[in-house]
């Protein structure tokens, strides 16, 4: 019980500060704000936005912010537990394939936090993105 009320704690927080990365968003282009909140291992939280640039291609989706941004901190020393996406239209947003790849990298067993076509959903990484790429 305590358990589950833990995680249910670590989710609200995940998603809390998700929001409040989404509204630093840089998102002219598509004004489709999008925020991610990732937990370490170790109980240290990052987050990011999505920030877009006029060569549409070059844009940063908020959870590669959330993770580059982790990485910048911390050095590449970290394991990813948990991801929570948010949006502004309130819409669907599962991470994106290219993010799936990189969450897998730094979290193969993480836990993803995000709003499915059915509403508030929560993944392990390995069920969106079978067979991950890893160089070992
Ligand atoms: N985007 C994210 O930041 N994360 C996602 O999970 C899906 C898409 C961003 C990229 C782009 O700035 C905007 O949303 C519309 O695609």
């Amino acid at each position: 019980m305590q358990k589950h009320k833990n995680a249910e704690k670590q989710r609200a927080k995940l998603l809390r500060v998700a929001r409040t990365a989404m509204k630093r968003a840089y998102a002219p282009y598509s004004n489709f704000r999008v925020g991610a909140a990732l937990l370490t291992t170790n109980g240290q939280v990052f987050s990011g936005c999505n920030v877009e640039n006029a060569s549409y291609g070059m844009t940063n989706c908020a959870e590669r912010t959330a993770i580059f941004s982790a990485v910048a901190q911390l050095g590449p020393k970290f394991e990813i537990e948990a991801v929570a996406v948010v949006n502004d239209h309130g819409v669907p947003c599962a991470p994106c394939g290219a993010c799936r790849q990189v969450i897998y990298e730094f979290g193969p067993d993480a836990v993803i936090f995000f709003q499915g076509a059915e509403g508030e959903k929560q993944a392990h990484i390995t069920e969106l993105l079978p067979e991950g790429f890893r160089l070992k």
